[in-house]
């Protein structure tokens, strides 16, 4: 595992989005998997940027996220798909038809969950970014008694619902349920890159010191091969 720390938000935004750019141009039909909330929203910014400026290339770029509200179709302001579009699918020149999201408003959850974990697996993630909750989840895999593997429904914790009610105008707003990849999905990717502010100093600390235990989920990816984390101190 390699642990960067950078001194800004803006630092650590400009080498992420240096890595997902590079990965862009070593294999230009890869698959990314991807994170929404505030953490990458500068790493996003730039690589709109650098597509404008023609140095990135999205036309055979797939990409996967990590999840989605149950409840918000698309055309929700807070859903999650809205969130790619506004930050980045709109602004460069990748296919929507290459884009991937759970349906959170899908009549069969169960199947949509099972369809989910198929596509993921079929396409094989190439470099997977992660942001952290300040409860050590990863994607919506809140603390739990184990490691769930596969996409699934989750109940999202008090303290989630809670962070996540900033972008809400009431707290009762935020959907409690969210479709998510599980562990075992994330694990799968062969790259990780996970991206924390310094609000998540004390959180990262015992996810990548720590014992390695459900009850902090990305402690996990103390047993992933190839991951990559950028820390800013500030
Ligand atoms: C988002 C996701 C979450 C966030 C995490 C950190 O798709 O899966 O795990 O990455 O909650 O969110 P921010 O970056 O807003 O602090």
């Amino acid at each position: 595992m390699r642990v960067i720390e950078k001194n800004s938000y803006e630092e650590m935004s400009a080498l992420c989005a240096g890595i997902l750019g590079a990965q862009v141009l070593i294999k230009p039909d890869c698959v990314l998997g991807l994170a929404t909330g505030s953490s990458p929203i500068g790493a996003y910014e730039r690589l709109v940027r650098q597509g404008e400026e023609g140095l990135l290339d999205f036309s055979r770029v797939r990409t996967v996220n990590l999840d989605e509200y149950c409840g918000l179709s698309g055309e929700d302001p807070q859903s999650y798909r809205y969130f790619m579009e506004e930050q980045l699918f709109s602004k460069i020149n990748i296919k929507k038809e290459n884009t991937h999201l759970p349906d959170g408003c899908a009549a069969d959850m169960e199947a949509e969950c099972a369809h989910y974990e198929r596509l993921v697996s079929s396409l094989g993630v190439d470099l997977q970014l992660l942001g952290i909750g300040h409860n050590g989840h990863i994607g919506f895999n809140e603390p739990a008694g184990d490691f769930p593997s596969k996409v699934h429904r989750v109940a999202l914790a008090e303290s989630t619902i809670k962070a996540n009610s900033r972008l809400f105008a009431r707290v009762e707003d935020v959907p409690t349920q969210a479709v998510t990849m599980g562990i075992g999905t994330i694990m799968k990717a062969k790259k990780i890159l996970l991206i924390a502010g310094p609000d998540k100093e004390a959180i990262l600390h015992e996810a990548l010191e720590g014992p390695i235990t459900p009850q902090v989920p990305a402690s996990v990816l103390q047993l992933h091969p190839d991951v990559t984390v950028i820390f800013s101190r500030k």
